[in-house]
């Protein structure tokens, strides 16, 4: 039997101290702790007059980015809070992006066919339905957009928190744990889902998309300028990735 875990309302007690600890700059899109940036990577390239949405888009800041950058840019995420974070950090950067308060494994606000790039960073890991999910951004892509993403290397999950030894199973799936984080007076349960590389890529065919790359990153001092302490270190990940990145597409002609 799972146990009962309001993914909303943990973080809307998260949001806060997330955003306070760990600095994530607005000035371009990251993929991850120390991770290279996608000035860097150029996985998605040009996006002036693009459409581009954000799923699980937190704070906003890589949206914040791409509409920087000359995108039409909209963000969802599940929880009030982050949403607010991103409008407000919106508005003092005097940048036009939409932000909606959503789940994404049901993207209603948006329209079929109508999106050139879906992307997302360090969120999908979260969601229950990964498979609803991705038939969603099949849908609200347009023949031949990008859906490209972030998450933490399945592996990373493996390691010991501090140290370079393998502790937990690689086919953990399912389970849930207490945010701990500094100024939190409460500590929400979040549930996470440890899916296998082979279950991503069975999840994006099933759902029409084409992987076209899987990236593996090596740590880069700067990149990704948010601050995560020891335990993303470059030194860690230099031995291990903790961010893995797939690039895919809805296949079809761009018109
Ligand atoms: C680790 S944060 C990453 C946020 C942002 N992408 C970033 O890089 O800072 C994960 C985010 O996923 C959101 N999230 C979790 N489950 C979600 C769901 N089912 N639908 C939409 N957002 C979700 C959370 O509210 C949270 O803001």
């Amino acid at each position: 039997m799972t146990d009962r875990i309001d993914m909303r309302r943990a973080w809307n007690l998260i949001a806060p101290h997330y955003q306070a600890e760990h600095k994530i700059p607005a000035s371009f899109v990251h993929y991850g702790p120390h991770c290279p940036n996608e000035d860097q990577l150029q996985l998605i390239g040009d996006v002036r007059g693009k459409h581009v949405l954000e799923i699980g888009c937190g704070g906003g800041q890589c949206s914040i980015a791409f509409a920087e950058r000359g995108a039409i840019a909209t963000g969802i995420d599940l929880s009030d809070e982050q949403v607010k974070f991103a409008r407000e950090l919106a508005k003092r950067r005097r940048v036009k992006a939409k932000f909606y308060r959503g789940n994404v494994e049901r993207l209603t606000r948006i329209a079929s066919d109508s999106q050139d790039v879906v992307f997302s960073a360090y969120a999908l890991i979260f969601v229950r339905r990964l498979d609803s999910c991705f038939a969603e951004v099949h849908r609200v892509l347009k023949p031949g957009g990008l859906f490209v993403f972030s998450l933490d290397h399945p592996f990373w999950y493996c390691l010991a928190e501090k140290e370079l030894r393998i502790e937990f199973s690689y086919f953990n799936g399912e389970y849930s744990y207490e945010w701990g984080q500094t100024g939190l007076d409460a500590r929400p349960r979040v549930r996470q889902y440890q899916r296998t590389v082979g279950e991503y890529y069975r999840l994006l065919r099933g759902a029409g998309l084409e992987v076209l790359h899987i990236i593996e990153p090596k740590p880069v001092a700067e990149g990704s300028g948010q601050d995560w302490g020891a335990y993303y270190s470059p030194d860690r990940q230099k031995m291990v990735p903790a961010t893995i990145i797939w690039k895919t597409r809805r296949p079809g002609a761009q018109g």
